[in-house]
C-alpha cells in the first residue's frame, strides 16, 4: 500500500517509523516531513494545512491512505476532503475533531453526558465573563475556545491574572478568532495522565498510558512548551484507576460522540488529571499527542497499519494488538529560547551514536549542505526503552549526552519530576 502522513514533527517521525516497519507499506511519503523523516519516507514540499494541495496530490499519486496527524488540517477537515475524492483517510472528520478545536463544544459534550470535568461556564460577553470571575475567586483557569497552539489556558493565580486573560482574549484579540468564546472553569489539582485511544467510531482500544512533561524548565518550572519529553506507561495510572477512566470516561465520550452523530474514527487523547475527586477530563484531542506519540508507539509490538485500517473499517474489536511489556522515555533536545524565541540552522552532530542505543526522531531539523541542521524548537526527541522507567530513562539520557548542537536545551527530570 502506498501511505501518506501529514505533518512534520517528532510525532510524524515515530508514525513514519513505524509504519515503514510493516511489510504492507510498499511506499511511504510524509508532507511536509523533516530531515530525518527523510531517512524512511519520501518528504512532499506540500504545507500540512494545504488541504487543496494534499488532495490533488494524494489522487494523482493514487495513494492508499493519508494519516493526517496534526490538529490544523483534521480541524479544517482534510480527512472530509479526502473521502470526498475517494482517498482512504485516517483522522477524525471535521466534525468529529471539533471535540478538540472547540473547548466549549467539548464541556458541553461532557456535562450533557455526566463525564467527570471542572466545573465551568462559556462566554462571548467579556463583562460577563469579568462578574463571573470576581464571583468565583481564584485559582481559576481561563481557556480561549478555539486551537492556540497550546498556549491558549492560563492557569490564574489571581483573579486580577484570570481578569488580564480574559481581556486579552476578548478585548486583545491574542489568538484571534480562537479567544472571542471563553471558557472559564475550576482549577483542578492532581497528577497528569495522557491517555490515547485508537477509536474506529464505535469500540475503543486505549494505549499504554504516558505522561508529558509541558512546562519549558526543570521542576515543572518556566513557560508551557508543545512538551519536554514524555514517559510510558505513567506509574500513576494503576490498574484500577484504568478500569474507572475506561467505565467512566473514555467509553462514554465515544458514545457521546456517536449519539451526537459524529463518530470518531481516529486516535482520541485524554487529558486527565487524578484529581482527589478521581480521574477527571482536563481536555480532549483528536490526534496522537506529541511528545507522548514517540513513548507509546516504541512499545507497539503490533503492525501500525492494520490498526490504521481497522479504525476506518470499524473492525478494531477483532484486532488483537499487542505491546511490549516495558517503558519508554523520550527526551525532548530543545533550542535555547523555546518556545520563546530561538535560533535555527545549528549544525547536530552525535545523531549515530546516539542512534546505536536510542530511537532519535527527528521534530524540527533540515538537511543542509549534507548535514543536519536544527530547524525548529524542539529539534529532536530521543526516545529509549527498558525493562523498567528508570532504565528507559537513564537510556535516553545517555544516548542525548552524545548529541550536540548550539544552544541545546533540556530537561534533566524527565519522567522524576
Ligand atoms: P490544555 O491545553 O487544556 O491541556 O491545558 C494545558 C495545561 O493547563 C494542562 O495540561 C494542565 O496542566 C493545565 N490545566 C488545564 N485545565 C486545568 C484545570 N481545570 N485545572 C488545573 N489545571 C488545568
Ligand atoms: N503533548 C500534548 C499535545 O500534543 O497536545
Amino acid at each position: 500500500m502506498k501511505v501518506l502522513v501529514v505533518g512534520s514533527g517528532g510525532r510524524e517521525h515515530s508514525i513514519c517509523w513505524k509504519l515503514s516497519q510493516s511489510p504492507k507499506v510498499t511506499a511511504l511519503y510524509c508532507a511536509p516531513g523533516n530531515g530525518g523523516i527523510a531517512q524512511v519516507a519520501t518528504c512532499v514540499p506540500i504545507k500540512a494545512t494545504d488541504v487543496d494541495a494534499m488532495v490533488t496530490w494524494a489522487k494523482e499519486q493514487a495513494v492508499d491512505l493519508v494519516m493526517v496527524a496534526p490538529d490544523d488540517p483534521l480541524a479544517l477537515g482534510m480527512v472530509d476532503a479526502l473521502e470526498a475524492e475517494g482517498i482512504p483517510a485516517f483522522g477524525p472528520r471535521k466534525n468529529a475533531a471539533i471535540i478538540e478545536a472547540s473547548k466549549a463544544f467539548s464541556k458541553e459534550l461532557m456535562k450533557k453526558y455526566h463525564i467527570p470535568t471542572a466545573k465551568y461556564e462559556t462566554f462571548t460577553d467579556m463583562d460577563a465573563a469579568l462578574a463571573y470571575l470576581d464571583a468565583q475567586g481564584a485559582p481559576i483557569v481561563v481557556k480561549a475556545d478555539g486551537l492556540a497552539l497550546g498556549k491558549g489556558v492560563i492557569v490564574a493565580q489571581t483573579v486580577a491574572e484570570a481578569k488580564t486573560a480574559v481581556r486579552d482574549m476578548m478585548e486583545g484579540g491574542k489568538f484571534g478568532a480562537s479567544g472571542a468564546t471563553v471558557v472559564i472553569e475550576e482549577c483542578m489539582t492532581g497528577p497528569e495522565v495522557t491517555v490515547l485511544a485508537f477509536c474506529d467510531g464505535e469500540h475503543i482500544v486505549p494505549m499504554p498510558s504516558s505522561q508529558d512533561h509541558k512546562r519549558a524548565f526543570d521542576g515543572n518550572r518556566g513557560p508551557n512548551t508543545g512538551g519536554m519529553g514524555a514517559i510510558s506507561p505513567s506509574p500513576n495510572y494503576t490498574p484500577a484507576l484504568a478500569r474507572r477512566c475506561i467505565d467512566e470516561i473514555f467509553l462514554p465520550t465515544v458514545a457521546a460522540l456517536k449519539a451526537a452523530g459524529r463518530p470518531f474514527r481516529g486516535v482520541l487523547y485524554f487529558g486527565l488529571m487524578l484529581t482527589p475527586d478521581g480521574p477527571k477530563v482536563v481536555e480532549y484531542n483528536a490526534r496522537f499527542g506529541d511528545p507522548e506519540c514517540q513513548a507509546v508507539l516504541s512499545l507497539l509490538e503490533s503492525d501500525l497499519l492494520d490498526i490504521l485500517l481497522a479504525c476506518r473499517n470499524g473492525t478494531l474489536d477483532s484486532l488483537d494488538i499487542r505491546w511490549r511489556d516495558e517503558a519508554a522515555c523520550c527526551l525532548v533536545l530543545a533550542s535555547g529560547g523555546y518556545p520563546l524565541s530561538y535560533q535555527k540552522g545549528f549544525p547536530i552532530t552525535g545523531l549515530d551514536e546516539a542512534g546505536k542505543t536510542a530511537v532519535v526522531f527527528h521534530a524540527g531539523t533540515a538537511q543542509k549542505d549534507g548535514q543536519t541542521v536544527t530547524a525548529g524548537g524542539r529539534v529532536l526527541g530521543v526516545t529509549a526503552t527498558g525493562g523498567e522507567l528508570n532504565a528507559a530513562i537513564d537510556a535516553a539520557y545517555a544516548a542525548a549526552s552524545q548529541i550536540h548542537f548550539q544552544d541545546m536545551h533540556f530537561r534533566t527530570d524527565i519522567g522524576r519530576s
